[in-house]
Order: structure tokens, then sequence, then C-alpha cells
């Protein structure tokens, strides 16, 4: 196994004894056997993958609308109606499907009464994350203008072509206020008092939302209810909405990680009505942050934390690990809802995703729960994404936390800058699975051992997911190891290559990062690939994230 430093000497010191293909990127050692193997079998297909998976999440907190996505119609910083335009553009280019909002937390303590109509009349209320916030950030941070409200962000999910999807209140507001919410997004034109608001505000078209978030975390900030005492609230906040004629998509706060208990006592208090129940239950929301890095220490939030720029390989592995856990969530929950659900009509909505980690990396300092993403991030963006892929008849919608200054963000901005993460950089990678075919894929790699305080532990090798669509297929693939090259034999099972190029992202320095100063310090490169006797024989670096776009005979 060829070690990192050994890896990156030889690429420094020339390419003797190496094969270095015309088309390569780095060299590789002429004798060199694949030590994995990835194969594709086309009689297996799982499913398709909803565009959804590759879903966004704003909520107003810290920096991602104020200074994040909102600038202002008067500002000096390119926008469009007083939206950052630079964000759209990237937004478009990743084929952005879906965008939550408001909230997370802040959902179940906004009134959406108060960001309609004229801008200068709307009120300004204290955010809810405003005991959290320093007394350093902007007052907007802290005191909500609600210069972003409905038509804002639709008019916003509408320029980069998302849809929608609002988390109403279920803590704070009445079912009455979310039926007018309802009413005001989707009420035809001239119908009701509120679709004449909307129109005044230049909106005389519905919105036509159609996915909805009955609460959000509802057994924490969303109102510390107890299962039962939510299933109760669900039933009557959903008892009845104005459809216009469109089908809703409601989707239940879920539990926190491997809560399992929550979801059966909730789905059994929501059956006790009786089985038709069910029905209103368009997605079961799952919320997972990876956040642990104490390497099995502590079980304390703060203490348990870990620094978004500061690691060594353990922290990396660690990390993986936390976020490798979504896949044994995602069959868990889904085998819980299997027991209340036996034809699988309600999927699994992975709403809030992420790493999360202590404060002190902020690229705008003060930023609430800002952090800047490295390639660590992106490592394990692509892994998490990975697993989706691969249980696309359980997935319908997942939100990665958060879009645009906030945690596990795509997009850093503040005032007239901008950079694109290595995170947003995974979702330009690996959007054409958006809607493809999910193909069943074997990969096989020498399992990775590392020292876990003096305790051994393991990772996996190499993983990834397939997708077709027509004649194109797409194969992404992560490489754990900070230190080991894999050299991988691909094999097609049932089709054949005509021609194929290897998207991927690594670098020297696992902490890499894009910064204001350096926006393109960490980007992916592509190269073509040739078949060598037939088989394709691809490079995979330490530390990597790669995307095979392979076109089919
Ligand atoms: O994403 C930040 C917060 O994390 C959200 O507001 C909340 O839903 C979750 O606990």
């Amino acid at each position: 196994m060829m070690q990192r430093r050994e890896f990156l000497k030889k690429g420094m010191v020339g390419t003797a004894g190496l094969m270095l293909s015309p088309k390569s990127a780095w060299p590789m050692p002429a004798s060199r056997t694949a030590d994995s193997r990835i194969e594709v079998l086309f009689d297996e297909p799982i499913g398709t993958i909803s565009p959804n998976i590759y879903g966004h999440f704003a909520e107003n907190l810290g920096g991602v609308l104020y200074d994040g996505i909102w600038v202002g119609e008067n500002s000096r910083v390119p926008n469009i109606d007083g939206l950052r335009k630079e964000l759209i553009e990237h937004m478009r280019k990743i084929k952005a499907p879906v965008i939550r909002y408001p909230g997370g937390c802040f959902a179940d303590s906004y009134d959406w009464r108060d960001g309609i109509g004229p801008a200068d009349k709307r009120p300004r209320r204290t955010n809810f994350w405003a005991n959290a916030e320093s007394e350093k950030v902007p007052p907007n941070h802290r005191y909500d203008p609600n210069a972003v409200g409905t038509n804002e962000f639709v008019h916003f999910c509408k320029l980069i072509g998302a849809e929608p999807y609002l988390a109403a209140n279920v803590r704070s507001l009445s079912a009455e206020a979310f039926q007018q919410w309802v009413e005001y997004c989707n009420s035809p034109a001239g119908s009701t008092t509120l679709a004449d608001t909307r129109a005044a505000a230049g909106y005389a078209e519905p919105f036509r939302v159609k996915y909805w978030g009955v609460g959000n975390e509802s057994w924490g900030c969303g109102g510390e209810f107890t299962a039962q005492e939510y299933a109760v609230e669900f039933r009557r906040f959903t008892a009845w909405l104005p459809s216009f004629g469109d089908n809703l998509s409601l989707i239940a706060s879920g539990p926190n990680t491997d809560d399992w208990t929550w979801t059966r006592e909730f789905l059994t208090e929501l059956g006790r009505k009786g089985p038709g129940q069910l029905r209103r239950i368009y997605g079961m929301a799952l919320h997972h942050y990876a956040w642990n890095l104490s390497r099995g220490k502590t079980q304390n939030w703060e203490a348990g934390k870990g620094d978004a720029l500061k690691f060594d390989d353990v922290d990396w592995y660690e990390l993986l690990r936390e976020g490798d856990r979504m896949e044994g969530l995602v069959t868990g929950h889904w085998q819980v809802l299997s027991e209340f659900d036996r034809e699988h009509r309600v999927k699994l909505v992975v709403d809030e995703w992420g790493p999360w980690y202590r404060p002190g990396s902020e690229a705008t300092p003060g930023n609430l729960l800002e952090q800047i993403p490295t390639l660590r991030d992106a490592v394990f963006s692509g892994m998490t994404l990975d697993i989706f892929n691969r249980q696309p008849e359980k997935i319908a919608m997942a939100n990665c936390a958060q879009l645009i200054n906030c945690l596990n963000n795509l997009y850093l901005a503040h005032e007239d800058r901008f950079v694109v993460t290595p995170v947003g950089r995974v979702f330009e990678l690996y959007a054409s699975h958006q809607g493809g075919n999910a193909l069943r894929t074997i990969f096989s790699a020498p399992t990775l051992h590392y020292d876990r305080d003096g305790k051994p532990a393991t990772f996996w090798g190499l993983r990834g997911s397939t997708s077709v669509r027509d004649k194109n297929l797409t194969i992404t693939v992560v490489n754990p190891s900070t230190s080991d090259l894999r050299l991988a034999e691909v094999v097609l099972r049932g089709a054949t290559v005509k021609s194929a190029t290897l998207s991927w992202m690594s670098d020297p320095d696992i902490h890499a990062h894009n910064t204001f100063e350096r926006r393109e310090a960490l980007m992916p490169q592509t190269k073509s690939l040739s078949l060598s006797g037939g088989a394709l024989m691809v490079e995979f670096p330490p530390a990597c994230v790669a995307a095979m776009n392979i076109q089919l005979s």
C-alpha cells in the first residue's frame, strides 16, 4: 500500500519508474495492480434517486438570510430583487431542487404574517436565536426585520428553479394560522382576501407550495412535546388544510438521530384515530448531525465537539464515523415505519444533516453557527449523499444544513465577498445523480486501520453510489484514507464503456479549504479515463471525493 508521504514525494521528484499517462494528473507506478474493485450491477436497479435528496436548508439564523441570501435591493452587491445574484447563479448550476425555510428552531417562533405586505410596514421581532447571538453581530441577526418573508423566499426559489419547503409553527401559532399560510401561498388569483394581499405584493399567481413541515424538532425547541402530545397536535394541524387542487406533502417532525421510541410512540398515538391518519403523512423527518469527536469520552454536546479547521487524522476518521451512522439511521427508521406502514407510503425526509463543530472558525467573525468547511467536510458530504443514493426507495428528500454561512454550508458570503466551499463543489460533482436510476454496486477495498487513543479502530476503504440515465452512468466514490491511494478496477456487469471522465477533489493537506481571499484553493479537477486492455483502472488519491461520468455504448 502506498503511503501518503511516499505518494506525494514521488509526485514531486519526477516520473522515474512510473507510468505517467498523458491524460493522468498524478503518477502511477508501472507495476501496480488494483487493490480495489467497483462492480456495477446493471441487472440490479434499486430505484429512482429523488432529485430532492439534493435539497437545502436556509434558516433565519446568524448570517444565513441577512448578508447570506439577502443583501437588499439598494445594495452594491449584485442582486436580483435584493437576493444575492452570485448565489442564485451557483444554485442554478447545481440544479438545487428544494429549499427548506424558515427553520429549524426559528420556524416554531415565526409568524408568517409578519413577513408579508409592504417591507417598510413589517414589524421587527426578536429572533429565536437572539439569546445565543453576541453583541457584535449586526442588529438584523438578533432582531428580525422581516425584510425576507414568504414572497422573497418563494421568489428566491423560483429564480433558482427550486421548490419551496415551508416549516409551519406548531409551538406558538394556531392551526388556523397554518391554514391561512397555505391559503396565502396557494389560493388562486382573486379567490381570497389573502390571494389579493399576495397579488398586491406583485404575486397574483399562486405559489403552489407543495412541501409543508408540521413543526420542527417538536421533541425539543419545537414545543418540548412528548411524541403522544405531538401526535395530537399533528392531527389537529392537519385535520383540514385547503389543497386548491394540489395534494400537499406534509412532513411530520421526526426523531433526533436514533430515537426510535419517538417514531413508534408518535405513530401509535396518531393511529389511535384509525389507520387512515397515516395517509396524511408524506414524509417523516429525521435529523442527524455529526458532532461528537471526543473518541467516545463524552456525550456532552459542548465538550464533545471538535474544531472545523484544526484536526488530526483521527479526528478526520471520527467525523466520518459519526456521519456514517446515517446508513443505519435510515434503515433503522425505515424498519420502524414498516411496523405501521407495510406498504411504505410514508418516506423519510432527512431535512437536517451535516457536521457541527464548536465555535471559532467563522469566516465572518461573530456569525452564529458559521464554520469553514474543509476537504474533510467535502468527503463527509460525498459519503452522506452516497448513503442516500443507495437507498432511493426510502428517502424522498434530504436537506443539507445549511445553505450559506452556517454549519455544512455550500457557500460563504459577507458583503460583496462570496466563495463556494468544498461542500458546494461536492454538490456540483454529484448533480448528475438527480433523477437517475440507482444501481447496486459492490465496492471492495482494504479496510482502514487507525489508532483511536490506544485502541484499534477500523473504517471502510472505498464506497460510493451509482446511477444511470439513458446512456450516462455516474459513479461517485469516496476514498476516506488520509494516507493511501486506491487503484480500483471498475467493472460494468451488463454494459460497455464508450468514454469516461473522472472529476475528483483531493489535496495533500486534509485541512484544505476555500476562503474569501483564496476562493479556488480547493477545486475539483477533471481528466479523461482511458481503457487499458478493456478494463477501466481508476486511481483515487488519498482523502478524495470523486465522480466518474461514463458514456455507455
Ligand atoms: O440547524 C441548526 C438547528 O439544529 C436547527 O434550528 C434545529 O432544527 C437543529 O437542532
